[in-house]
């Protein structure tokens, strides 16, 4: 009796002993899922970046001599405007990131969000939009090609910034120097400077009234946009933005704001660029770089809620009556430029009953209980 007893608890122990592994080879499996969703390693990052917080090292690790952080920016102008902004206050600088081909792009954002005299007309401000761009990167004909259609769009538009590095997504830091120092040269007295991708949209009249609300308080150190905290640099070879330890060997970025776009005033400018005359540009994440610069020079970033990272916004006139960016749009620029700036859109969303129905439609648009790239639900109250 005694025995069998025994034998059975020997059994059972067995059983649970092999549950536990079964259980625990389970959890492992999903643990390396779970990082596969990156979620441990965020977690990782996050207490990393609050547990440091500081990022001294950064300005230890980081500062080259002088004559070598030149060999980041010393390239050559293919196309320039120097007196783009002479003799005029201007509101806003805004570079927009584009590529040799990206042709269609331009053209939309010339004839919607980025038509200068649109703005000039209509908000009586004046706002510079340039495009940053390196050298075509192609077969020596089809470059060659390239090339001359820019000259002649250049002559058209008057607006191309072109420096003799290859245009490549390896090389996104080269041409935010590039913005940052021609900014610096050329454009000094600007309120502000923007970034941004050519496949965003700007809601300007929003943006050009904030703005000049936040000139009026006279604000420095203002780096605004849609901001990463701890994000976490990717160890994976198949990512697009794999980052060796070399590179950058800690569990955290400094804080930057997402590169689709974001603004800062004159004095971060200045401060961005002395940084750049100091510090190692190899690391081709560009808006880690930024968020590495700003570190070094003690500024740091803000977010916004209607500045949407890569983030797409919702359609809808409630969105467009308080939205500042949102990502990823190339086909519909057209429309939605007529529609978010439609006089009706003002209209609707005015008044008790129509502020009361907005926020009522951002809870629905906004507030989802999954996974939704947009603006944050806490924007639908504001
Ligand atoms: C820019 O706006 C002006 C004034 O509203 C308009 O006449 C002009 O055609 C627009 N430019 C483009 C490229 O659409
Ligand atoms: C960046 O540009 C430089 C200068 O043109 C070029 O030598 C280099 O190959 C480019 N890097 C990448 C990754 O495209
Ligand atoms: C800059 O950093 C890279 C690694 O990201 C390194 O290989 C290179 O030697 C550094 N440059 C200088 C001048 O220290």
């Amino acid at each position: 009796m005694m025995f069998v007893n025994f034998r059975r608890i020997r059994k059972c122990q067995c059983v649970q002993l092999m549950t536990t592994c079964l259980v625990l080879s389970v959890v492992m499996l999903f643990w390396e899922q779970l990082d596969n969703n990156r979620v441990v390693t965020h977690v990782k990052s996050y207490s990393y970046r609050y547990l440091v917080n500081s990022f001294t090292f950064i300005n230890k690790s980081f500062i080259i001599p002088r004559e070598e952080a030149r060999s980041f920016s010393n390239f050559h102008y293919l196309l320039d405007h120097p007196d783009k902004c002479a003799n005029q206050d201007v509101l806003l600088l805004l570079f927009v990131k584009t590529s040799p081909e990206n042709t269609e792009r331009r053209k939309a954002i010339r004839s919607t969000w980025g038509n200068e005299t649109y703005i000039q007309n209509t908000l009586s401000v004046t706002v510079k939009v340039v495009f940053a761009l390196g050298a075509p990167h192609a077969k020596p004909a089809e470059e060659e090609h390239l090339q001359k259609e820019l000259f002649l769009e250049d002559r058209l538009h008057g607006d191309l910034i072109q420096q003799d590095f290859t245009d490549s997504f390896h090389n996104l830091t080269l041409k935010l120097i590039l913005q940052f120092h021609w900014a610096h040269n050329r454009c000094a007295h600007a309120h502000f400077l923007m970034t941004a991708d050519d496949d965003i949209f700007v809601h300007m009249p929003n943006l050009v009234s904030y703005l000049q609300d936040v000139a009026r308080r006279g604000v420095t150190d203002f780096w605004i946009g849609r901001v990463h905290r701890g994000a976490p640099p990717i160890r994976r070879k198949d990512s697009k933005y794999f980052v060796p330890y070399e590179m950058y060997s800690w569990s955290s970025y400094p804080d930057y704001t997402a590169g689709a776009g974001y603004v800062v005033s004159r004095d971060v400018v200045d401060k961005i660029y002395q940084a750049t005359l100091a510090l190692n540009a190899s690391i081709y994440i560009d808006d880690v770089f930024m968020g590495i610069c700003a570190n070094a020079m003690r500024v740091s970033p803000q977010d916004h809620v209607f500045f949407s990272g890569e983030g797409k916004a919702p359609y809808h006139p409630c969105i467009y009556d308080q939205m500042m960016t949102s990502h990823g749009h190339i086909e519909d620029i057209y429309d939605l430029w007529r529609e978010a700036t439609h006089p009706q859109v003002k209209q609707r969303t005015s008044g008790l009953i129509g502020r009361l129905y907005c926020t009522a439609v951002k809870l629905t648009l906004l507030c989802k209980p999954y996974y939704f790239n947009t603006y944050p639900c806490k924007a639908a109250f504001l």
